[in-house]
């Protein structure tokens, strides 16, 4: 050090130093551990590595910096800017030196590990480290003096310039090599595939383009049983750049995950034509997305996936009869790494995919997703996460101990099973409230913004006419039913209303309540309001379950995770008694949790290690034998529950007080029931 060198001070980091006069600033910050980004090795093309010189005297860390302090506008940035915008003042700063003393700022956009934002408010940030990188390098030329073959330049350089030591390459990149490095003029892009995770080497050339290639993609899916869904992202950025959703085509094969294996144990070869279903529609997912984004699917370079232990094995090709029957033995619980091609995916040659680790038999790869993306293990507050399907994976715990089990709920919450229930599409009622005077309903539907007693609500719904009710308007048609009298804490629809209201009819023996008069009548039976009882209660006793194996009895907050848990009111959920007691300002959808954690296992290749332990340390609870929760499933059949007092509920909610079953015919006259 001379007393002519300047004093350097990055932030945010706030790393200083002191370099000669003349000294690269990329090179500077490299020296000191600042984080900046670079595609291109300094080359003054990828554009990643832009910082911005602060002006000004900056007491706090003793110097006066300004723009005159860094080396006038290089040629290189010239000729970068010509092609691309450099945002004002932003420089690059591996074509810039330093002249004197200088505050420089490196923005988010160009740090290695910068954190991706999460679209929820409350939901924690993605820290941006992929498991492929894109490397730009110049290879040497070959040479008759230099027998060596043109991988071994290409891996020379990778080592010299990106410092990338003991790479290993596909034989896909040997076949396309040549002409790449010809075709650039011995200038390429590689992609690098960390396999420090997966096989404890180093790095993989996965892929080869002539010249500079500045874009590599991903894709994070999860596959439900009803749904699939697609996010496409930029591996350099972060962002997501398109997302698609489809139907599971495996849907003709079985409504629900137990007629998907009953069709796989009853048809032979059912199991592979479940298999090419869901991944044809992979494929064509990808093909969506990235249509999308204006690429092709061979731009996807890396795959994560998460699904339900039976949708894990179908996916992946593994018959899942074993998880139809005790002891729901898993093929394997480990997350799998493996190449696209092996599942038929047509994505780049060489794409890799990552399956995130199953649970337990019932507590698959998208329950891994949903910890991933909440983190209930980091807190001191004991989390309550419930993705609400056909089959409610649900998780308890907090930085102490978790624990996750699965319950049976059937598909009623789906809208199946319910008379006038059906799937969540235009023509579905989605909101329901019931004057507790004259009981009449108002709703929603979906397509129209507007309530049924608006102005113009019939001709916004006009066009789909209200065809049925699905899951998240049922919830809220009992729990109102239930909030206006109709029915009884036990679930019975007081027929005595009939003489106040033409809205309940009988239906047979019993009675049931019309929503809705028109093309088509909506009544809500009494099977219906047994049937959500049913479900409800399933959930409810898993849910108590883990809390009878933690000690506990209240849960300090709550998160719905899943397509249907997004769409639920969280206050309706709680009148139905689907959750437990707990502070309504800490309960909030999780939004689509699983695919969050698919998204964070593409991004941050940190975080497969994080689930990896993490699933291990996951105390896993078999609903199917532990005997009290029958006791708890009869108990939490009563609305909210025939037991539990609900205290913060009725703080916010005012629950009617208990309703006597209305007397039998039979006795009348005090002759008593056998
Ligand atoms: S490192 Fe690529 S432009 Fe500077």
């Amino acid at each position: 050090m001379t007393a002519e060198d300047a004093l350097v001070v990055f932030t945010p980091s706030g790393k200083r130093g002191r370099f000669p006069i003349g000294t690269p600033l990329l090179q500077a910050a490299r020296s000191l551990g600042v984080d900046i980004d670079s595609v291109c090795g300094g080359r003054a093309i990828c554009g990643r590595c832009q910082v911005l010189v602060m002006e000004g005297e900056f007491a706090k860390h003793g110097v006066t910096s300004s723009a005159a302090n860094l080396s006038a506008l290089s040629p290189a940035e010239q000729s970068y800017s010509k092609r691309r915008t450099l945002p004002g003042g932003h420089r690059l700063s591996c074509s810039s030196r330093v002249q004197g003393d200088l505050v420089v700022d490196v923005p988010q956009s160009s740090q290695v590990h910068r954190q991706v934002v999460r679209k929820q408010a409350d939901a924690r940030l993605i820290t941006l480290d992929p498991v492929v990188h894109l490397h730009y390098v110049e290879v040497q030329q070959p040479d008759m003096h230099d027998p060596s073959g043109d991988l071994q330049r290409l891996v020379k350089a990778l080592r010299t310039e990106w410092q990338l030591d003991d790479l290993t390459c596909d034989l896909q990149v040997m076949q396309t090599l040549q002409p790449a490095l010809r075709q650039g003029e011995w200038k390429v892009t590689v992609a690098v595939h960390d396999e420090s995770l997966a096989h404890g080497s180093a790095g993989r050339i996965i892929g080869v383009w002539p010249g500079f290639h500045e874009r590599a993609f991903g894709l994070a899916i999860d596959v439900g049983s009803t749904t699939i869904a697609a996010h496409l992202c930029d591996l350099e950025s972060g962002e997501v750049v398109a997302s698609s959703g489809t139907m599971n085509p495996q849907i003709r094969f079985g409504e629900d995950l137990m007629s998907r294996v009953s069709y796989s144990m009853m048809h032979p070869g059912g199991a592979q034509q479940m298999t090419d279903a869901v991944r044809s529609a992979l494929n064509t997912l990808a093909i969506d997305v990235a249509r999308e984004a204006g690429v092709t699917a061979q731009d996807i370079l890396e795959i994560t996936l998460v699904g339900n232990p039976i949708m894990h094995h179908l996916l992946l090709g593994i018959d899942p009869v074993e998880l139809g029957g005790a002891p729901f033995a898993l093929a394997t619980d480990d997350a799998v790494t493996l190449r696209a091609g092996e599942l038929g995916l047509n994505l780049h040659p060489n794409a890799r995919v990552y399956v995130l680790p199953c649970i337990a038999g019932h507590v698959g790869a998208d329950a891994a997703g949903m910890i991933l993306a909440e983190r209930p293990d980091l807190g001191d507050e004991l989390t309550l996460l419930v993705d609400v399907g056909t089959n409610a994976e649900i998780v308890l715990g907090n930085r102490e101990r978790v624990l996750a089990c699965s319950s049976p709920t059937g598909p009623a919450f789906e809208g199946a099973q319910i008379s006038c229930g059906q799937r969540a599409a235009p023509g579905a009622i989605e909101r329901v409230r019931i004057d507790p005077n004259t009981l009449e309903p108002r709703f929603k539907v979906i397509g129209s913004d507007l309530w049924s007693d608006e102005a113009g609500s019939a001709e916004a719904v006009a066009r789909t006419g209200v065809t049925g009710i699905c899951g998240s308007g049922i919830i809220e048609v009992i729990a109102q039913m239930y909030l206006a009298g109709i029915i009884s804490q036990d679930g019975v629809i007081d027929g005595a209303l009939a003489a106040r209201s033409d809205r309940i009819v009988p239906t047979g023996r019993t009675f049931g309540y019309v929503v809705h008069r028109g093309a088509v009548t909506l009544t809500i039976t009494q099977n219906d309001v047994r049937a959500i009882q049913l479900a409800k209660a399933a959930l409810y006793a898993g849910i108590r379950l883990l809390m009878d194996n933690l000690g506990v009895d209240h849960v300090d907050r709550i998160r719905l995770a899943g397509a249907f848990g997004s769409h639920i009111d969280v206050k309706y959920a709680m009148v139905l008694g689907m959750i437990p007691d707990c502070d309504l300002s800490k309960v909030a959808s999780a939004g689509n949790a699983a695919g969050t954690g698919a998204r964070i296992a593409l991004l941050d290749k940190g975080s497969r290690k994080t689930i990896e332990e993490l699933v291990r340390k996951v105390e896993k609870i078999e609903t199917a034998i532990e005997p009290r929760f029958q006791a708890h499933f009869v108990a939490a059949m009563g609305i909210p529950h025939s037991t539990a007092t609900y205290v913060h509920l009725r703080e916010a909610v005012e629950l009617p007080a208990r309703k006597e079953p209305a007397p039998r015919a039979n006795a009348r006259g005090g002759r008593r029931r056998a």
